[in-house]
């Protein structure tokens, strides 16, 4: 029998924190961070610098660390997000170390067995004192899953697995007496799995993903979806899209996060001078090639060079270049659009918190997106 005092994943920072736009630092777990180039102050992977960083987007405010899943680099000059802790047990040495901000571990299906995936989260949960959300990626990089021994299954069947594997983990979250699971793509006799984790029914999900078999795994299975969205255009079509699947199919109701990358000066010129360095200058353009060949093989589009210029600078991100004021506009558009939250990347994580914490929360604050 479950003995701990649970608490509902209501409470859980990403979903009941006060503000009316969600802020979470991304990426901080992987060299280079969002950066695929060599300016100095890019995330290099040691201990003490992911605990500053976690302890001072903390202070600052922010409602959430989300990691990315990464087994190796993209190679190129700078091999980007060749270093990186993994995922779940960096979530469980920062929920030690930190005491209000959220907590995300970012998984690849295929990687974890659900009978061991549901203890680590559940033990993660009460590391944290239930600020732990699970962020699920049905996978993209053959490379990576190659290193398992694994082939990648085609597009949807990823997410008919991603479907089964959280069936069973949340199964296990669940049920207090032992239970067998025979599925297509999980066995597990016996099934069982306690202490359950402290928020009830379970942690927080999230799931990584854009596609429409995407949503429809989101729409119903998540708490929030992670897009990756180019506009505010599309970010609002994109909520309006997933929300409505959710409520209409499902009966549920899920957050839209989307993403964004920050370079911020009052000097606006400025700012933009320094995203032409980070990319044009000092950017990786042989990794950006690698990594768009694992992407969209074959890809060699019109607006490849935009794309590329995008990925290099804030890896997908919807970039926010410019002054204060600019930005924090940027913000407001997308919470117009319909976002719920935000993750947010910069080039140089320490140097970017402090800057939000100083100058971008103030006037967030102003507008209402973001509670005192
Ligand atoms: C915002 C966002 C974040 C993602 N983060 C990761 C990650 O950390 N690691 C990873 O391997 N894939 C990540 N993915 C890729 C997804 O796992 C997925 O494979 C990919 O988006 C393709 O699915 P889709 O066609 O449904 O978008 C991410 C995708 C999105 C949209």
């Amino acid at each position: 029998m479950s003995r701990s005092i649970r608490v509902p994943k209501s409470r859980n920072p990403i979903l009941g924190a006060p503000s009316r736009l969600k802020l979470a630092v991304f990426a901080v777990n992987c060299s280079g961070g969002s950066s695929m180039s060599d300016v100095p102050g890019v995330i290099e992977v040691e201990w003490a610098e992911q605990l500053a960083i976690a302890r001072e987007a903390e202070a600052a405010g922010f409602d959430a660390l989300v990691p990315v899943a990464r087994w190796k680099g993209m190679g190129g000059q700078v091999n980007f997000n060749h270093r990186s802790f993994e995922a779940l047990t960096w979530a469980a040495g920062l929920s030690a170390a930190t005491s209000r901000i959220g907590l995300f571990a970012t998984s690849h299906v295929p990687t974890i067995h659900p009978v061991r995936l549901a203890k680590t989260a559940a033990t993660i949960d009460h590391i944290s004192g239930g600020r732990f959300t699970l962020n699920i990626v049905a996978g993209w990089n053959s490379h990576e899953i190659g290193m398992f021994g694994l082939e990648q299954l085609p597009h949807d069947e990823r997410y008919d697995m991603a479907d089964e594997w959280i069936s069973l983990t949340k199964a296990l979250w669940e049920r207090e007496e032992e239970f067998d699971w025979d599925g297509k793509y999980f066995q597990a006799p016996g099934a069982y799995s306690q202490p359950k984790p402290l928020q009830d029914p379970g942690p927080a999900l999230m799931s990584a993903g854009s596609s429409p078999r995407g949503q429809e795994f989101a729409a119903k299975h998540t708490d929030v979806i992670f897009v990756a969205t180019a506009d505010v255009e599309s970010s609002a079509v994109m909520s309006e899209t997933v929300k409505t699947m959710a409520r209409d199919r499902f009966d549920r109701r899920v957050s839209v996060f989307g993403q964004v990358f920050i370079i911020c000066d009052d000097d606006g010129d400025l700012a933009r001078a320094r995203f032409h360095e980070l990319v044009h200058e000092k950017g990786d353009w042989e990794g950006v090639q690698n990594l768009l060949d694992i992407l969209v093989p074959n890809s060699r589009s019109a607006d490849w060079q935009a794309l590329a210029a995008n990925l290099i600078g804030g890896y997908g991100a919807m970039a926010l270049i410019g002054t204060p004021d600019e930005v924090v506009k940027g913000m407001e558009e997308l919470a117009d659009a319909g976002l719920d939250g935000l993750t947010v990347s910069w080039p140089d994580y320490r140097a970017g918190i402090e800057q939000y914490h100083k100058f971008l929360l103030p006037l967030l604050v102003a507008k209402g997106l973001r509670a005192g």
